[in-house]
């Protein structure tokens, strides 16, 4: 069948770089003929039907621009799988779904569909083409940059830079203050957004989900460490997903325990909303009552002063960097091509410097940073060697 006019939609957190692979499709598409249509607000416009047309003539460097001209949402077409209580009914709810998502394609007038999303969104593209060989493709998207089978996503070191950026300009405030600073970074389950700023900036003690943290040893040790070294001022960059281990949760934290954690509220697609717990507040608090840190710091003349700062969504905001911009260029280029060969069920995928394909259920699962990465290397000499190498 000849592809006359395909669908994109965005779903997911928005981040820079969305717009340029928006870009990078219209720009093939145009001169392969197809028409190009935007499905609106992610998954909730496919189902509702809520499209804009895509005249690539009124978009000049649209590439350039952040966030994503088709809006987004979490909208979880999947919602009531979780309500089954066997693999076999949730097997059988997806199927049937997914049955009904590939009707969808008549009504919205369209002979195939790029998706751009997480993994919640490519999860969603997966099954549609498991179930009923839809025509779909998916590109990989994240602020997160914590999705298998592409080794970055668009989006990923704009808010990398905007992290630095700010941890690099508190020090002086942290300077002028004599105070600790922790800075709360995005990145619900994987520490990439923190350990690759944190290392960047320089930061005293990085947090993140990957290593869960014991508050005695790798918060108050270090900071006693670092004041009797001579140290007046710390920068702690702390993952939102950073979890304390059950032996310091159990053992050193006083204002949450697990059941916190357990309670946390869920997006549509069961994710815990972390924000809501503001585990760099909860850190403030709980060194604010440890008096034998406070006692070390006024021996060192110092009194103890720590704010925290959550940086939310000021990570995904704002124009894409100039990778952003090239990246998702490539994935959107990438991704009309594979449409123009009739291959689907393929997500696309940046390999080394190289943009490749991959079975879209292979790219749509999780990434985190591995125990053996050289970067946790980094990161544990980084913050030993500061007050080793200074010690009285
Ligand atoms: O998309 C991933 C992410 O940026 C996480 O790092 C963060 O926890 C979450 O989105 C925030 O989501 P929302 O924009 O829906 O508050």
């Amino acid at each position: 069948m000849v592809i006359k006019k395909i669908g994109i939609l965005t779903g997911g957190g928005d981040c820079p770089g969305l717009n340029s692979v928006l870009y990078g499709i219209m720009l093939k598409a145009f001169e392969a003929g197809i028409e190009c249509v935007g499905i609106l607000r992610g998954w909730k416009g496919f189902l509702e039907n809520e499209t804009i047309s895509l005249d690539i003539a009124k978009h000049d460097d649209l590439h350039a621009i952040g966030g994503t001209l088709l809006y987004t949402s979490r909208t979880n077409p999947f919602k009531d799988v979780s309500k089954a209580k066997t693999e076999d009914e949730k097997e059988k709810i997806r199927e049937k779904v997914a049955r009904e998502l590939a009707t969808k394609y008549d009504d919205l007038g369209i002979d195939a569909l790029i998706v751009i999303g997480g993994d919640d969104t490519n999860g969603v593209a997966d099954a549609m083409h498991k179930y009923t060989g839809a025509k779909i493709i998916g590109c990989p998207k994240t602020i997160d940059n914590d999705l298998s089978g592409t080794d970055f996503t668009f989006g990923f070191w704009s808010g990398v830079q905007l992290a630095s950026n700010t941890m690099d300009n508190l020090t002086t405030t942290a300077r002028s203050h004599q105070r600790v600073f922790v800075v709360e970074i995005m990145g619900r389950d994987a520490g990439f957004l923190t350990m690759y700023s944190g290392i960047s900036t320089g930061a005293d003690i990085i947090l993140i989900p990957e290593t869960p943290f014991s508050l005695e040893d790798d918060v108050i040790q270090v900071l006693k460490n670092r004041v009797n070294a001579g140290y007046k001022y710390h920068i702690i960059a702390c993952s939102e997903g950073a979890y304390p281990n059950k032996n310091s949760l159990d053992n050193d934290f006083k204002t949450i325990t697990q059941e916190t954690i357990d309670k946390l509220p869920k997006d549509p697609f069961g994710n815990p909303i972390l924000p809501a717990l503001n585990i760099s507040e909860i850190i403030v608090k709980e060194l604010g009552m440890r008096k034998d840190l406070i006692e070390e710091f006024n021996r060192n003349n110092l009194e103890f002063e720590c704010r925290s700062v959550v940086l939310g969504h000021t990570m995904r905001a704002g124009t894409p960097n100039a990778f952003d911009r090239i990246l998702g260029l490539r994935f959107g280029l990438a991704a009309m091509k594979l449409v123009i060969k009739g291959e689907f069920g393929k997500m696309i995928s940046l390999q080394g410097n190289k943009i490749i394909s991959i079975p879209l259920a292979e790219g749509a699962r999780k990434k985190f940073i591995e125990k053996d990465s050289d970067l946790l290397e980094l990161r544990d000499l980084m913050v030993k060697v500061r007050y080793l190498s200074k010690k009285k």
